[in-house]
């Protein structure tokens, strides 16, 4: 039997986002974002399920400290919900918006758990969606603005600040393919949206850096994965070499290079946003981490299809999570070693790992051996890239509890704590007890 053991002062911690739990997503003055519009909207979620409610956080926020300090968690990642701070995404504060993070903060602080804060997690204020949101170059303002409010507020708690959680997911997803929020299928608009979140990101980094103290750590999250061809073919390997650019390159080569990949460029031709003159430098201001949030690969084949001509590809060997996402731990050493090998002194979080699976509560325990494995074999991949040399100072497993999956609704469970909705408990899953020992012991053993 061997001992896994991660270095001194590994940050386990554990992730959530402000529409997936807080509830209550019009109260105390806040306006209403584009998830509430979305998902109120016939037709875009599972059973129709929106964020009214949720894991009902904003107001269960103490008990769930509490539950967090007795998992014995380092850190905690959460978002703030910008419709609650700028209720119009600009111009007037909501002052009982701050006041509910602040709260929550200090309440962080006093349990000993350090709080990461990620400054948007996809719930633009609707107000700003009618201006054009991302594909509006004005956002960049906007974003900074609001950067600056919250950093001025909380900045003397809040060490670890993420600017942006996951852009291709928000730009691709919900620009382009519409599966989220704001629901646009429109290529053209969603690469506007990439090159001004990608700005916006530069611009907050420059106006927190100007009011955190020094020791603040400012970075932004990024969802990547390796992209794999599906034979030794001339023709496929070009299609995970496209989904690769489109999926990884995008936004690593603009943040850490300056640069964006040529290849993406000559994909989508006249599509092609517009670069001014700064703006590179702008994106690429030097960050203090790079957050990866790693869920699986990507298996690829030729297509037929749109700028991308690739398709996905199953593996019949392997195990898929109930999201039908492949179950790949060697892919997030792959990742966390490309990553390094493009910057290679930068700090590096895992900001998400998890998966969801069927759980179910009998005789009021979740025995969810397939997540306790799940993790087990993606921390050992960590621990492999650690011993390697990449310098990775912590990570959160997603989630700290069950939540709304965006447009699945509430039909994924992703906590290692179970919400039971109809009572709002939280029930410990075994998954929850198996990652307090992992802390406790700051490593694991291999049976
Ligand atoms: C990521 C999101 C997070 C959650 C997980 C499952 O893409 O950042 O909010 O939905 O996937």
């Amino acid at each position: 039997m061997s001992v896994f053991r991660f270095p001194e002062g590994f940050l386990w911690g554990a992730a959530t986002a402000s529409y997936q739990i807080e509830g209550s997503p019009l109260a105390d003055g806040a306006g209403a974002s584009i998830w509430h519009r979305f998902s109120h909207t016939p037709g875009t979620t599972f059973n129709g399920d929106t964020g009214d409610v949720a894991c009902d956080h904003y107001r269960r926020w103490r008990e769930d400290v509490a539950l967090m300090r007795e998992m014995g968690l380092k850190a905690y990642r959460f978002s703030i919900s910008w419709a609650r701070i700028l209720p119009e995404g600009k111009g007037r504060v909501n002052p009982a918006g701050l006041d509910f993070y602040d709260r929550l903060v200090d309440a962080l602080v006093d349990a000993g758990i350090q709080p990461m804060v990620t400054l948007y997690h996809w719930d633009l204020p609707g107000a700003l969606q009618d201006l054009g949101g991302w594909a509006n170059r004005e956002i960049v303002n906007w974003f900074g603005d609001y950067a600056q409010i919250v950093a001025q507020r909380l900045g003397d708690r809040v060490r670890l600040w993420a600017t942006l959680n996951e852009p291709w997911v928000f730009t691709f997803l919900g620009y382009i393919q519409g599966y989220h929020a704001p629901g646009m299928r429109d290529l053209w608009a969603g690469l506007r949206a990439v090159h001004h979140c990608l700005l916006a990101h530069g611009e907050a980094v420059a106006r927190m850096r100007s009011i955190l103290p020094a020791e603040a750590q400012v970075g932004i999250v990024l969802n990547l994965s390796p992209q794999h061809p599906a034979t030794g073919s001339e023709e496929d390997r070009a299609a995970a070499e496209r989904v690769h650019t489109v999926n990884n390159a995008l936004f690593v080569e603009p943040l850490l290079k300056g640069r964006y990949p040529a290849l993406a460029e000559q994909m989508v031709g006249f599509a092609w946003p517009p670069v001014h003159s700064g703006d590179m430098e702008r994106i690429a201001q030097p960050i203090d981490f790079m957050g990866i949030n790693y869920y699986s690969r990507g298996i690829v084949k030729r297509g037929e299809h749109g700028y991308l001509l690739a398709e996905g590809v199953e593996n019949k060997q392997a195990q898929y999570t109930d999201m039908g996402w492949e179950i790949y731990p060697e892919g997030l050493y792959e990742i966390l070693q490309w990553v390094h090998s493009e910057s290679p002194r930068l700090s590096l979080y895992v900001t998400e790992n998890g998966a969801a699976f069927r759980d179910q509560v009998q005789d009021g325990r979740v025995a969810d051996a397939q997540r306790v494995e799940y993790l087990r074999q993606h921390f050992l991949s960590a621990h492999k890239a650690i011993q390697n040399g990449v310098p990775l100072k912590g990570y959160f497993v997603w989630s700290l509890m069950d939540n709304f999956e965006w447009a699945y609704g509430y039909s994924k469970r992703f906590g290692i704590v179970y919400v039971d909705y109809a009572t709002q408990q939280r029930i410990w899953k075994d998954s929850a007890r198996w990652y307090q020992q992992v802390i406790a012991a700051n490593g694991m053993e291999r049976e």
